[in-house]
This record gives structure tokens, sequence and C-alpha cells, in this order.
């Protein structure tokens, strides 16, 4: 049996990818590639929202137990003294050399840092807009208002102090801008720097409790946003949260402490 050509066309064209969105398009638009057409709905932003939130999360982890090297002191390396973080600063510069020139493995991870951390901003921005715009008209009811929004205005609130937090901390202890007497590779000189400066202590402690209520909160919902929310580790979820929130909070804040007590002092080395 002859197969009509235009039946073949139509075939052809149902078996085709139909947008994400499931929004009817004009015949004439040109599809999206199937990731930007993801995005361009609540659930791709969120997928986002997750995964970014994966890649910072394991950075604040890997960088507080990193940083506890700092109650390591001094140790001799090379028949010299150095501080123990100092040399664990110049590991990192020096990963995979020789594969790789002295310090491309370190920025090859602060670009999945940077891409990270923007697209994390551009999809918190762009639900938002979609939630706002899902929901001119704001509740009715005072309770129900402050039910619905208590997490996302956390969420706001907390990761907009983190963002100029991060701007300050790099300012302090990578450019060394705002640090009296930096020395490049110096960890510990500039954390002792600028740690005794009690306004900058409490600044370290306050962002980094709201740090903690931040990755609490963005635990808690990356498993619903992944789609992880198996009865089975639904019990779990609360633990991770708490527990991954509590180490990093316990962590960093020991550092601004430990500085004012007098337990994190530089010496200068013979
Ligand atoms: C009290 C807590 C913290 C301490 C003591 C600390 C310490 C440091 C130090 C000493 C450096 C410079 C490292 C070097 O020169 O090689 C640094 C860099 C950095 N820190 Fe922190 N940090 C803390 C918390 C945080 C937090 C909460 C974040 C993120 C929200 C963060 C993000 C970064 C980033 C992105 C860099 C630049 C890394 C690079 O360019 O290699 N830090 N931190």
């Amino acid at each position: 049996m002859r197969v009509p050509a235009t039946s073949v066309r139509d075939m052809s064209q149902t078996l085709q990818r139909g947008p994400v969105s499931g929004t009817a398009v004009k015949k004439s638009s040109r599809r999206k590639p199937f990731l930007l057409d993801l995005y361009s709905t609540a659930v791709g932003k969120k997928y986002v929202m997750a995964i970014t939130g994966i890649i910072g999360v394991g950075f604040i982890i890997g960088h507080m137990v990193g940083n506890l090297k700092v109650y390591l002191g001094a140790i001799e390396h090379n028949g010299e003294q150095h501080y123990d973080i100092d040399i664990y600063g110049e590991f990192l510069r020096e990963l995979l050399v020789p594969i790789l020139p002295h310090g491309y493995a370190l920025w090859g991870l602060r670009l999945v840092l940077i891409g990270a951390i923007i697209l994390h901003l551009h999809a918190a921005w762009s639900l938002t807009i979609l939630n706002r715009n899902a929901r001119p008209v704001k509740y009715q009811g005072a309770r129900d208002y402050q039910v619905a929004n208590f997490a996302s205005r956390t969420m706001r609130w907390s990761g907009v102090l983190v963002l100029f937090f991060l701007a300050w901390h790099l300012a302090d202890l990578t450019w060394g801008w705002l640090n009296p007497g930096f020395e490049y590779g110096a960890i510990y000189r500039n954390l002792d720097a600028s740690l005794s400066r009690v306004p900058v202590a409490a600044l370290y402690i306050v962002a980094n409790i709201a740090l903690g209520i931040h990755l609490f909160h963005g635990v808690w919902s990356l498993f619903q946003s992944m789609g992880w929310n198996n009865p089975r580790f639904n019990r779990w979820r609360r633990a991770i949260a708490t527990g991954i929130a509590a180490a990093v909070v316990v962590g960093n804040v020991s550092f601004p402490i430990m500085t004012l007590a007098g337990v994190i002092n530089f010496q200068p080395l013979s």
C-alpha cells in the first residue's frame, strides 16, 4: 500500500519533540535548544537552582574543611618552617602541575564556581518574577502569606547578605584591598590581620549564620526540586540539611572567635 507523502510528513512532525513548556507555538517560530527550553519553565529554573546550589555547597564544605588547617599551625616543609595553611594554598595553585601550567586547574575550578553563582542568581531572580506574575494579587490572609513566603523571603535576604559578604571577603583575603599589610600567599598572616579587627570578626560571624540559614533551606528544598522526595529517605532530609548547615556555621564561626581569643595568632617564622 502506498502511503501518501503528506501523512509521512505528519508522522515525522508528531515524532519530533514538542517544546518542554507545552505552550502553543507559531508554526514559523524557531525551536529553542532543549536546555534553554527547559530553563524557560519553573521546573527547569528549580533544577538550575538545585544543581548550582550543590556546586556551591560542595565548595563551601571543602573551603571550610581546608581552612581548618589553620589550627595545625606551623610545620617543617623542605627544611623550613611554614604555616600549614600557606602550604595548602600553594598546593591548590599547584594542582595538576605539570599536566597543566601553575594555577590553571584552580582557575578552572574558579570558573565553574563563578558560572554556578551567576546561574544561581539568574534562576532565583527569574523564579521570583515568575511567581510574582503568577500571583499579582497578594494573599488576603496575613497568616497564609507568612506561611507561604517565610522560606522564600528568608532565602532572599540571607542570599543577598552572603553575596555582599563574598564581595567583602574577596577584597579582604584574596585581593587584600581591605586587609592591612596584605601579603600574597601568606594566608595565616592575612587571616589573623583581618579577623583580629572586632567589627570584621562580627561581620564574619553574622554572615556565616546567614549562610547557615540559607544552606538549611536550600539543602532542604533542593531534594524537592530534584524530585528526590521518596518517603524512604524523606525523614533524612531535615537531618542532612541541619547537619550541613550546623557543620558550616560551627566551623566558619570558629575562625573569627579563635582569632579574637588569640588561638589563631600569627608569629613570623624563622
Ligand atoms: C570564617 C570563614 C572563612 C574563612 C576563614 C575564609 C578564608 C579564606 C581565605 C584565607 C581565602 C584566600 C585563600 C587564598 O589566598 O588562597 C579565601 C578565599 C575565598 N573564599 Fe573564603 N573563608 C571563609 C568563608 C567563606 C565563605 C562563607 C565563602 C562563600 C560564601 C567563601 C568564599 C571564598 C572564595 C570564593 C574565595 C576565593 C577562592 C579562590 O579564588 O581561590 N569563604 N577564604
